[in-house]
């Protein structure tokens, strides 16, 4: 079921977005202003509302002791081979806490690749503590064994010390700890990669009972091909390194020597296998089944995935007589669980294959968080939109609300929006990605009226994404003082709870004028003017823009480009979201104003920006770079400072283009599509 929901999560990502093709929110347009309100009085109602000044970031979740995500941890004590790990730990610390058992083939392979212990050893963050924990009889030799595993990778890394003095390992098994650490395991639901117990089930006329093997499938997005609820056939196709016959229709049993995991599955396919069960030779663990470089191009169409030799299978197989095999997972105990900084239980997400780095990922994610914390405690007006608003449906979530007086001492605009889920648990997360956007209209009859204010996109399956983007240049859109903003996303899409409020601030760093004194003057955005939007990406696109002339009105003081770009849907090429597309304003036809997606299709693109806030460890393929977006990320907006490629006292041009690797884009079928809005930014 969770590869068959993953397979569905990523062709979603691939094909489905192209069906979308020209899809964009529809303005709002709304008629139903109430226009009678006593405007005077909505204010003063709302006063309470706007706080000035120092708006403490207040957690919600203070006074409950609970053991659910949100909740406080309590302090607990669990004994370690080196001593003791006491929770509160003295430093302000995240905690990432991990149960172990054996039985999990991915735990197995998490534990003993190279390759996931280095990620261990080089990306836990400075503030991470990390507690390992057993959940079998064999908890002390467990402990000692990950430790072992660990020494051998820290021990020839310059950040190897440090680490280790971050990593607690506890030979008491969890169910004896006698503390609540076994609560949050057993009753956190999980399924999905690094969750509950895959297995093969292998059964034969020669036993009464079947062999049960842990399991670990192959790469995610290497072979797409999935298991069926059904018995296969089993068959020994050696050590697959070449065609073998015998296994047409059946799984393949083949060892793992020889030559790649890619060789063996291809052989395999082409002897019409219908599966490949790779055994790790005695003394071997399990690995992480994956394709390296050219290899990856290639659709093998059958699913993979690795076990251990069970000598009782192996041997009847070898006698001739008939072996079958299915497949299961069997529910678990959660095997990860975090606690922030600020000593709330966290969900730690998807682990999508094994290794360590997503642990990282996750406890980077707490730092995000705390400098979000500590952004928030800087001064400003904040106007509260929506606080825990379901948007769903055609009318997303809307609302009213008043602005403060003395806008014009404001030229910082920032939003702070959050998008979580109807439950507390990521499970009740809506599950795909989808754009999200803010529009806004303060005045019916002004041509600024339900422009788009900001756009984020959703994460899959995961309600932890908070962000705040600067959109102070967007500052002339609020044109009066009261405003409706509506926030929406497809409406097939299910619920997200929306938290929404406007940060009005006041910079020396930025929209301001250094004079020849060396003094600073504060600007402020007094007029937009709208330039270019985006379309089908097809051999079109360009043909449908036309450059656009404009003068500098008086009084201003600096012009800036603001741009907001995203490429979806899927060409041959993978356009826009997984290929690579530029965008160009072209000033007064010399000054090529250029911005390059140059990560997308990356096999990391976004994961690398969860430092910038990029939700981790979703239930997807959030990893992948994309054009101009990431899955649980704010799309920052693109600003170019024109000031000094512009005439003014004269006539002046700009005119954009969007090409594919340097070239008009040209996919036979099946265009992409690229989502923009871009204005002149006029600030005096
Ligand atoms: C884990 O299980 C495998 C096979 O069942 C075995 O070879 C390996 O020694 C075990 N590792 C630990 C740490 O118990
Ligand atoms: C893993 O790393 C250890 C220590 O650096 C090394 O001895 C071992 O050969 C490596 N194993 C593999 C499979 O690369
Ligand atoms: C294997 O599966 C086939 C088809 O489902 C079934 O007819 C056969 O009895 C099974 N054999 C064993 C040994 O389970
Ligand atoms: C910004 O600069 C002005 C004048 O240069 C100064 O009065 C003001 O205190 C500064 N504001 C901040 C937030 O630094
Ligand atoms: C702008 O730059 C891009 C590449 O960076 C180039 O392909 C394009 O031709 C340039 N356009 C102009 C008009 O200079």
């Amino acid at each position: 079921m969770t590869e068959i929901c993953l397979i569905i999560a990523f062709v979603f990502c691939l094909f489905i977005n192209a069906c979308l093709t020209g899809f964009q929110i529809q303005a709002y347009s709304s008629s139903k202003l109430r226009l009678s309100h006593n405007l005077d009085e909505e204010r003063r109602n709302l006063e309470p509302l706007i706080q000035t000044i120092h708006l403490k970031y207040q957690r919600k979740h203070n006074d409950i002791t609970g053991f659910e995500p949100g909740d406080n941890a309590a302090p607990f004590q669990i004994k370690t081979l080196d001593g003791e790990f006491n929770y509160p730990v003295q430093k302000k610390s995240s905690v990432v806490i991990h149960a172990f058992t054996n039985k999990s083939a991915f735990l197995e392979c998490l534990w003993s690749s190279n390759a996931s212990l280095t990620d261990l050893v080089e990306y836990l963050p400075e503030n991470t503590h990390a507690l390992f924990l057993s959940l079998d009889d064999s908890a002390a030799e467990d402990a000692l064994w990950m430790r072992e595993q660990v020494y051998h990778i820290a021990s020839a890394s310059h950040r190897g010390k440090d680490v280790l003095s971050r990593l607690h390992f506890s030979p008491v098994p969890v169910f004896a700890l006698g503390n609540w650490i076994p609560k949050v395991l057993y009753s956190w639901g999980c399924s999905g990669h690094n969750c509950g117990l895959a297995q093969a089930v292998f059964t034969s006329i020669a036993w009464n009972i079947p062999v049960i093997a842990k399991r670990l499938n192959a790469r995610y997005d290497w072979l797409n091909g999935h298991w069926d609820q059904k018995p296969y056939r089993l068959r020994d196709g050696g050590d697959g390194c070449s065609p073998a016959s015998s296994v047409a229709g059946a799984v393949a049993w083949v060892t793992d020597s020889g030559c790649s995991f890619f060789t063996k599955v291809k052989n395999m396919a082409a002897s019409k296998a219908v599966g490949v069960l790779v055994y790790a030779s005695t003394g071997h663990p399990i690995k992480d089944m994956d394709c390296i470089g050219e290899e990856c191009y290639t659709a093998l169409g059958i699913p993979a995935a690795m076990v251990h030799l069970e000598a009782s299978v192996d041997n009847i197989l070898r006698a001739g007589k008939e072996v079958n095999v299915s497949f299961q997972t069997t529910p678990s105990p959660n095997f990860f669980f975090g606690i922030d900084q600020q000593g709330v239980l966290c969900e730690t997400g998807w682990l999508l294959y094994p290794t360590f780095r997503f642990l990282s990922w996750q406890a980077q994610w707490f730092e995000y968080q705390e400098g979000l914390r500590e952004h928030l405690e800087r001064p400003a007006t904040v106007v509260p939109v929506f606080d825990r608003v379901q948007m769903q449906g055609e009318h997303g979530a809307q609302a009213t609300v008043d602005l403060p007086t003395g806008g014009l001492d404001y030229n910082v605009l920032e939003l702070d929006a959050s998008l979580s889920c109807p439950g507390r648990r990521d499970e009740t997360c809506a599950h795909w990605d989808h754009t999200v956007q803010l529009f806004v209209c303060c005045d019916h009859f002004s041509p600024y009226c339900n422009m788009e204010l900001g756009r984020w996109i959703s994460a899959f399956r995961r309600g932890i994404g908070r962000w705040i983007t600067d959109v102070s240049p967007l500052m002339p859109l609020l044109n009066n003082g009261r405003c409706t903003f509506t926030m929406k996303t497809v409406p097939w899409a299910m619920p997200w709870v929306v938290t929404l409020n406007l940060r009005f601030s006041q910079s020396n760093q930025s929209a301001i004028l250094i004079k020849e004194t060396g003094n600073v003057e504060r600007l402020q955005p007094f007029k937009l003017t709208s330039l270019f939007d985006g379309g089908t990406f097809d051999k079109g696109y360009n043909k449908r823009f036309q450059p656009l002339k404009f003068t500098i009105p008086t009084s201003t003081k600096k012009v800036e480009l603001y741009a907001v770009i995203t490429g979806h849907g899927s060409d041959e090429y993978g356009c826009g979201e997984f290929c690579v597309t530029s965008h160009h304003f072209l000033v007064n036809g010399i000054y090529n104003n250029t911005r390059i997606f140059d990560s997308a299709g990356s096999a990391l693109g976004c994961a690398l920006r969860v430092a910038e806030g990029a939700v981790p460890n979703e239930h997807g393929t959030w990893l992948y770079g994309r054009g101009g977006w990431c899955d649980g990320l704010q799309v920052n907006p693109w600003r170019v400072d024109l000031t000094n490629q512009l005439d003014w006292s004269g006539a002046n041009s700009i005119h954009y283009f969007g090409l594919y690797e340097g070239m008009d884009p040209n996919p036979s079928s099946n265009p992409g599509y690229i989502v923009m809005c871009s204005y002149l930014v006029f600030y005096k």
